[in-house]
């Protein structure tokens, strides 16, 4: 299976910028040749009708599970339509720990966006303190984390992303990651990716880890220089290029 580069762009880049990285991106797949499946996820006011291959995806961070309503603050899935979007993070460890989304509604949002044929982006990882208790009690904080969620869904991707390793810098180990991917992937069989501090060097060594399908990438794929160069590897490696690489000039 061909390696798959998601970029998430949080709480960031305008409308205007949003439009101009899409653009360079796709731009980028067809002059490459690039057929590896790659996902961007704008903020909800920078969604729009983009003209994309048929590798570029455009997905949503969040949506509520309604089509419409009263729901200050939050966007439906006729928002999501006008554009064609289809595709969905639930999930995410800053909507669990930061914005408090519970199980319960994480299992809600699932469920609606899986009855209407929506792709999507499951995320999932340990706290800190979880990781630092062992093996045994972070595969069960994780295991948790599914409580409610149908693994055997067609049009799902998992991503494991330890909340200790998202945003900080500090990416899990290649160890840490072969473990907890190989601990999943005996169970569901799922495309699974890594999510933590990918950055552009670095992204080799995770891709080559056993069970790793591709990674779900936050700050280091805001800059469309980045984000290209993450394609390019992943590409690259699908070729059985051995060498270590990160920059797009070999
Ligand atoms: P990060 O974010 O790459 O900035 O750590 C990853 C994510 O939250 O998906």
């Amino acid at each position: 299976m061909k390696k798959i580069i998601a970029s998430n762009f949080k709480t960031n880049h305008t409308r205007k910028s949003t439009r101009e990285f899409i653009e360079d991106i796709n731009q980028y797949l067809s002059e490459k040749n690039i057929d590896n499946d790659v996902y961007i996820f704008p903020t909800a006011t920078s969604l729009d009708s983009f003209e994309t291959a048929s590798n570029l995806t455009i997905g949503v961070q969040n949506a509520y599970y309604t089509k419409s309503g009263s729901f200050t603050g939050e966007i439906g899935t006729i928002h999501l339509d006008e554009f064609g979007i289809k595709t969905i993070l639930i999930g995410h460890s800053e909507r669990r720990h930061i914005l408090g989304e519970t199980q319960k509604e994480v299992a809600l949002k699932y469920n609606y966006f899986k009855a209407l044929g929506y792709k999507i982006i499951y995320c999932f990882g340990e706290p800190l303190e979880v990781k630092q208790a062992g093996l045994t009690e972070t595969l069960g904080y994780i295991w948790e984390q599914f409580d409610g969620i149908d693994l055997n869904y067609e049009n799902l991707i998992l991503a494991y992303e330890p909340v200790w390793a998202i945003g900080t810098g500090i990416s899990a180990t290649t160890e840490d990651i072969g473990t907890i991917h190989r601990k999943i992937k005996k169970k569901i069989d799922k495309p699974l990716l890594y999510g933590g501090s990918v950055k552009v060097c670095g992204l080799q060594d995770i891709l080559e880890v056993p069970n790793v399908d591709g990674v779900l990438v936050g700050t280091a794929s805001w800059v469309a220089e980045d984000f290209k160069k993450m394609i390019y590897i992943a590409n690259k490696m699908d070729q059985n290029s051995k060498k270590i690489i990160c920059s797009t000039e070999e």
